[in-house]
């Protein structure tokens, strides 16, 4: 059986909050930090700041028994083994990652610390910072027998966050000593012992008691080298599908067909090669250009991510000349807009092509209706809602009397609409599709005109191949 460990976490974004609560599910006593008064207040009071599958169950139940919150940071270090700092590390203007969050709590924890903790980097970091939040510590006269820093990057993605925490495809933990090694190893024990999924009240997910997720033991500059570079190699796998489709835009083939070819070696792998305007969110485009800049500051040059960002930011451009030809013009247009997220399941808006798309439009002076299932509320923040850009409740109203509708995001329910009730909203009856939900056929077949991502445009007046492929 495993022992519970105490645990500190200090900030409550995204991965803060995440790993406090799934920590707590592992059986650990938790004490989640954050300098933010009224979101501990929240919290506190189960307030869920966040739309995350699981977070709400499981916050509830073990919300001021065995995970707390508070703003106290030097009572929660001391109370603790082990102080996972999950801050924000922003990029800042040079493409670096700010780390001066990174940098202030080390610091704060430093001045309250009394027996041997395991600090732990939680945050995405370049390499190196491990390094000095260790000289930071020192600085501040901690004896190095009284701690140890250690890397624990983190891999879940927005949406399906918890389940990625507690079935993780591997864990990396980067440590130079054996204990804090062996401090990380049991905080984990619940999950790489099998005994998590035993539990008949576990999160549902991919890992099982005969096959729980692996522990890497690594360096500590090595697992911080292993989470950029796997977020970069993630961006690259976009942004070269997404170059393929262009090809296959030139001549008539279909990216998806070409997906799955290439997806099918299993050295390949089907997964993140799907074509779209473009990957955005709060990881992927601040990681590449922190990447880029570590490699460079290191008097390397890793150019193949300049290349990876370029084609980021050409996608959304091309999608907008697809508007164009299919519109003719656009100033005075009227858009239904479906998606405003970075992508499906969630309400982050941060780094959205969907957001940038808008701007774009709103600036070659369309109109847009915008509908989003969760994420209206923060794109009414950046976008405020005005007679050009105006905000609905559902897919139908924003296509009424639209001249075309837009899909910028890859919500589910987006894949499910009624066509027949879209092509009757519409003006024109002219779909084109960012994230290509739909079989290029099952849209003409219900007259709709559909332009998608790396394949044939389909009219309903043209005779189609079963697998949709326009082939005139
Ligand atoms: C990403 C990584 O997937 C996680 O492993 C990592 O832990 C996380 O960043 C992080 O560093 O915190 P996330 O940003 O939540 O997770 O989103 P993804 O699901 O990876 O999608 C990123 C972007 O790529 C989205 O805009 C999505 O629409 C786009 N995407 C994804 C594509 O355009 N095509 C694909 O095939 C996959």
């Amino acid at each position: 059986m495993s022992l519970s460990s105490k645990i500190a976490v200090v900030g409550s974004g995204y991965v803060g909050l995440v790993a406090a609560v799934c920590f707590a599910e592992m059986g650990h006593d938790v004490i989640c930090v954050d300098n933010d008064e009224k979101k501990v207040a929240a919290l506190c009071g189960g307030e869920v700041p966040i739309h995350e599958d699981n977070l709400p169950e499981l916050l509830q139940r073990y919300c001021n028994t065995r995970i707390r919150f508070m703003t106290n940071l030097a009572e929660a270090t001391q109370a603790s083994d082990a102080i996972f700092i999950a801050v924000g590390t922003p990029q800042s203007e040079t493409g670096d990652a700010d780390l001066s969050y990174v940098e202030a709590v080390a610091s704060e924890i430093a001045r309250s610390l009394d027996s041997y903790k395991v600090i732990v980097e939680k945050s995405t970091v370049p390499v190196y910072t491990n390094e000095w939040i260790r000289r930071v510590i020192e600085r501040n006269g901690v004896p190095q027998h009284l701690f140890d820093v250690a890397s624990n990057p983190e891999f879940l993605r927005e949406g399906t966050a918890v389940e990625d925490f507690l079935h993780p495809d591997r864990i990396v933990v980067g440590a130079n000593s054996e204990r804090a090694a062996r401090i990380l190893q049991d905080i984990y024990s619940p999950l790489t012992s099998g005994a998590y999924y035993e539990r008949r009240d576990r999160i549902p997910g991919r890992n099982s008691v005969a096959e729980p997720p692996a522990l890497l033991l690594t360096s500590t500059k090595s697992a911080e080298i292993i989470k950029h570079a796997s977020n970069a190699f993630l961006a690259m796998k976009i942004s070269f599908i997404n170059a393929v489709s262009n090809l296959c835009e030139a001549v008539d083939a279909n990216v998806e067909q070409v997906a799955k070819g290439i997806g099918m070696d299993e050295r390949i792998g089907p997964k993140f090669l799907r074509p779209g305007i473009g990957y955005g969110g709060s990881c992927f485009p601040k990681d590449v250009a922190a990447f880029r800049s570590v490699a460079e500051q290191m008097g390397l040059d890793f150019s193949l991510l300049a290349e990876v960002e370029k084609i980021n930011n050409l996608q959304k451009k091309r999608f907008l000349s697809k508007v164009r030809s299919a519109l003719w013009t656009l100033r005075g247009k009227r858009l239904a807009v479906l998606g405003l997220a970075f992508k499906g399941d969630t309400d982050d808006i941060r780094e959205s092509p969907a957001i940038d798309m808008v701007r774009m439009l709103l600036a070659e002076g369309c109109s847009i209706c915008a509908y989003d299932p969760a994420a209206m509320e923060r794109a009414r923040q950046v976008l405020p809602e005005s007679l050009q850009m105006q905000y609905v409740s559902d897919a139908y109203t924003a296509a009424d009397n639209a001249d075309a509708l837009l899909m910028l995001t890859d919500w589910p329910e987006f894949s499910r609409l009624d066509l027949d009730k879209i092509n009757q909203a519409l003006r024109y009856p002219i779909v084109v599709d960012g994230r290509n939900l739909y079989d290029p056929a099952a849209m003409a077949s219900h007259g709709i005109t559909y332009m998608s991502i790396g394949r044939p445009t389909v009219s309903p007046s043209r005779e189609l191949a079963s697998d949709g492929v326009d082939r005139l």
